[in-house]
């Protein structure tokens, strides 16, 4: 089945200034409708074509021949739950049993980074509580 790029759930400018309407407008309206637009074509005349989009995500995955089905339809699918994970006005600290997730998950992440040799600005940084954990597989440790 063919897809159409969703609606926001917000207004493009709701997120400002945490996130301008620009960057929104760049990652909605360019980026993840090239995915959706890409999903369409990949899956056209396809034993893809009448799965829902998680369907294909399951089906693709791991198949070397169809990693741009499998790219184009993850992209589809993180984008849409993207923007449903935030709201204007929304936040807070987690709470509960997610909260308590994510500080294990933080301070194994910062034993593991204070452990590695190869990421010494890293380790220091993140004792300090100056970056958050998730840095560590994008932005510094991934050269
Ligand atoms: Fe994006």
């Amino acid at each position: 089945m063919a897809f159409t790029l969703p609606e926001l759930p917000w207004a493009k400018d709701a997120l400002a200034p945490t996130i301008s309407a620009e960057t929104i407008d760049y990652h909605h309206g360019k980026h993840h409708k090239a995915y959706v637009d890409n999903h369409n074509k990949f899956v056209s005349g396809t034993k893809y074509e009448s799965m829902s989009l998680e369907e294909v995500v399951k089906a693709s995955q791991g198949q070397a021949n169809e990693k741009k089905v499998f790219n184009n339809s993850a992209q589809v699918w993180n984008h849409t739950f993207f923007w449903n994970s935030m709201a204007p006005k929304a936040g807070g600290n987690p709470t509960g049993a997610i909260a308590a997730a994510i500080i294990a998950d933080a301070y194994a992440d910062s034993a593991r980074a204070a452990s590695s040799a190869a990421c010494p600005l890293f380790s220091m940084a993140m004792m300090s509580g100056s970056l958050k954990p998730s840095c560590c597989n994008t932005t510094i440790c991934s050269g």
